[in-house]
């Protein structure tokens, strides 16, 4: 692994799920580990990027090196990529944010009366952080590399092309599943504008130097205007 591509870069990375309250005890996460993002915060920071982790409610340890920002939900993950990423020449949205929140999150436990009654709850669209930032005035004049990523059940290529096109990024990873939550090791394909190329089967920790290693070749090829 070459060290130090990334000199010179500040990388900012999102990792883990997001927690929507629903009262003060209950709420709607999923079943990310958020390993992906902190291996690539990790393999960043040895390559000499300076590396900014927005993580949502994760049990990890935080990188050598790394600054760490720990966040609940979606809206506390936009506010703070918003506040570190000016600072950022790339982004890495790695999380898997809600799609959805509760509408109106009680402020006191909701109770169980005994009527047999059920709360309904209903639902609001979260931000899409990643959309908002690939729209961002530095990012559309090449002064921020964006990466996303892209888990799908079924037609990965199809499904993750039409996302890069979708959010408007250079670079799209997509899972190469089936379950990749949790695990420690994994696949990825590499979808850009002219084609797509994978990442065999390895740890997340060398799939995510490999990565990096991607990164540090496109911002060669084409450094930030
Ligand atoms: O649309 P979908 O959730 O499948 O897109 C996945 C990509 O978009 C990931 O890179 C994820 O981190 C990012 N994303 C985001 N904010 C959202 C939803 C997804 O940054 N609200």
């Amino acid at each position: 692994f070459a060290p130090k591509q990334l000199v010179g870069q500040h990388l900012l990375v999102t990792a883990g799920p997001t927690f929507e309250a629903i009262d003060p005890v209950r709420g709607i996460t999923n079943l990310s580990s958020g390993k992906m993002g902190f291996a690539i915060a990790r393999a960043a920071r040895e390559a000499g990027a300076e590396v900014t982790l927005v993580a949502g409610p994760v049990h990890l340890p935080t990188p050598r090196g790394v600054r760490r920002i720990n966040v609940q939900s979606a809206e506390q993950m936009l506010m703070a990529v918003e506040q570190a990423v000016d600072a950022a020449t790339i982004f890495v949205a790695t999380a898997a944010v809600a799609d959805w929140r509760p509408a109106l999150a009680s402020e006191q436990k909701i109770k169980k009366d005994g009527s047999g009654e059920v709360p309904a709850l209903a639902f609001v669209e979260n931000p899409d952080i990643l959309a908002r930032v690939a729209q961002s005035p530095r990012a559309r004049a090449g002064q921020l590399f964006c990466v996303g990523f892209a888990a799908e059940s079924h037609d990965l290529l199809a499904h993750a092309t039409a996302k890069r096109l979708r959010k408007q990024v250079p670079l799209l990873v997509g899972n190469i599943g089936p379950a990749t939550f949790g695990q420690d090791d994994n696949a990825l394909l590499l979808i850009d504008a002219d084609g797509h190329r994978e990442l065999p089967h390895a740890s997340k920790r060398v799939l995510a130097q490999q990565l990096v290693a991607d990164i540090a070749s496109r911002l060669r090829a084409a450094p930030a205007a």
